[in-house]
């Protein structure tokens, strides 16, 4: 099995949850959708991630998604995402994800999230103060990574 694993991640999670994935399915390709758009249809399965910015799912991601919809129904596939929030993630997908497409994927997944803030600009580092700052009075609630979910997944599609 031929297997692609493309990710857009602006700093660094979604990028390493990848690599993640990579290193246990065994040959397969890795796609920094940022780069590069390759066309899948050399691949059996193609796995599809991004980190989530004020709801919205990396637009490398999602801009791959869409163009590639049409190959990717004939692949076997499963998405990712890389959220800081657990509660939101159905909505995201919903937002984000063609209805198709959703439907085709084996598996749709979260690997939760990280706060990065040497990753990021001005702006996204006050957003995630904010982020935090809330998050703080309920502690379950900080963006937290699921390495177990990466796991999981490379199981599956190995
Ligand atoms: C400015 C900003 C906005 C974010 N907005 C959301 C959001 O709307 N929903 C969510 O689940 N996580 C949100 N997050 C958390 C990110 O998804 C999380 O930090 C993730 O690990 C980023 O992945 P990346 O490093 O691959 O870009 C936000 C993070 C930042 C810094």
């Amino acid at each position: 099995m031929k297997t692609m694993i493309a990710y857009a991640s602006k700093s660094g999670t979604a990028k390493r949850c990848a690599e993640r994935l990579a290193a246990r399915i065994p040959g397969s390709a890795l796609v920094d959708l940022h780069r590069e758009k390759p066309d899948p249809s050399g691949y059996d399965q193609v796995i599809v991630g991004g980190s989530v910015r004020i709801g919205a799912l990396h637009r490398d991601a999602k801009q791959y998604l869409d163009g590639a919809k049409p190959v990717l129904l004939k692949k076997r596939l499963a998405i990712f995402l890389c959220a800081g929030n657990e509660e939101g993630v159905e909505k995201v997908l919903e937002n984000n994800v063609d209805p198709e497409l959703r439907a085709h994927a084996e598996r749709m997944v979260s690997f939760g999230g990280e706060l990065n803030p040497e990753h990021l600009g001005g702006f996204e580092r006050m957003m995630m103060k904010m982020v935090t700052k809330v998050a703080n009075s309920e502690k379950d609630k900080l963006p937290k990574l699921f390495p177990e979910r990466v796991d999981a997944l490379a199981e599956l599609f190995k």
